[in-house]
């Protein structure tokens, strides 16, 4: 099995469950050392993914953080280099998936969505680029959403923190070069948000263009291909079974 990774140090936010874990594991899988980041998961279930994590013959650690106050972004990268002495790959995933039409947005709900969709990746990807440009190398994945391709009047502004994203990784992937490469993850509907409805979701992730939308693991290997492939800069890359080319299938 190849290990493309090993010798790197991985730090992927929200990463203690769901899809961010499929991500953790999966550059594990690559060989790369993981520190997972959480905010309010269960600390067994923390120590579950770490032991499979450390199944995987990684180092990984975890480390707590509330991605909406301001300082977390650089605790945590500091919590990498001082536990590691290093930083070579930051995986953007933790996100919040608020239900609001457009005109029932508050500002507080505003302030929270960016704060945690947008806010905390840009001076994340800063704090760490800090480190990666004094190694020399390093690379950043933000996940993304096709609802920043499609207009989702009832998640009016989690597509624009998300669609905000994608010029956050195009921004960024031509600032920090040669040294950092940045791209994006699309994902379409792989994994059934907890607060969502069965009937809800079996509406929107059914019948996509390919019959098949991927999956967790599908989303995973996109990132762990970006991560490894060293000519990729600025690519925005969705793992969507091609729902984004189709009108939303729902208002
Ligand atoms: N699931 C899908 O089908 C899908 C589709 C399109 C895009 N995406 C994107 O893919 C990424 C992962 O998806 P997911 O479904 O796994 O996401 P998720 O379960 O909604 O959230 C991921 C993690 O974000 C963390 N988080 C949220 N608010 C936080 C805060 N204030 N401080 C610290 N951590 C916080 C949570 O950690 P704790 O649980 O530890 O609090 C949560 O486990 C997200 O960016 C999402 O937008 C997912």
């Amino acid at each position: 099995m190849q290990r493309e990774l090993e010798g790197q140090v991985a730090l992927v936010t929200g990463s203690a469950r769901r899809l961010g874990k499929a991500i953790a594991l999966e550059l594990a899988r690559a060989g790369s050392d993981i520190l997972i980041h959480y905010g309010s998961t269960a600390e067994e279930v923390v120590a579950e993914t770490l032991n499979e994590l450390k199944q995987c013959e990684v180092r990984a650690e975890a480390k707590q953080a509330d991605l909406s106050q301001a300082e977390a972004s650089e605790d945590l990268v500091q919590c990498a280099v001082e536990r590691w002495g290093r930083l070579d790959i930051l995986v953007n995933s933790a996100a919040i998936f608020q239900k609001r039409e457009l005109m029932e947005v508050t500002r507080q709900d505003w302030e929270r969505t960016l704060a945690i969709n947008l806010s905390a990746p840009f001076f994340l990807s800063q704090a760490a680029a800090r480190i990666m440009k004094q190694n020399g190398r390093g690379t950043i994945i933000h996940l993304g959403d096709y609802g920043s391709l499609q207009p989702w009047p009832n998640y009016a502004h989690h597509g624009i923190s998300k669609a905000a994203l994608i010029m956050l990784t195009r921004t960024s992937a031509l600032s920090l070069a040669p040294e950092i490469r940045v791209n994006a993850v699309i994902p379409g509907p792989v994994l059934r948000p907890e607060q969502m409805a069965e009937e809800a979701w079996s509406k929107i992730s059914q019948s996509p263009p390919l019959a098949w939308g991927g999956d967790e693991r599908s989303v995973a290997k996109a990132v762990r291909f970006l991560a490894s492939h060293t000519a990729i800069t600025g690519a925005v890359l969705p793992v969507d079974g091609g729902h984004s080319l189709t009108p939303p299938k729902w208002r």
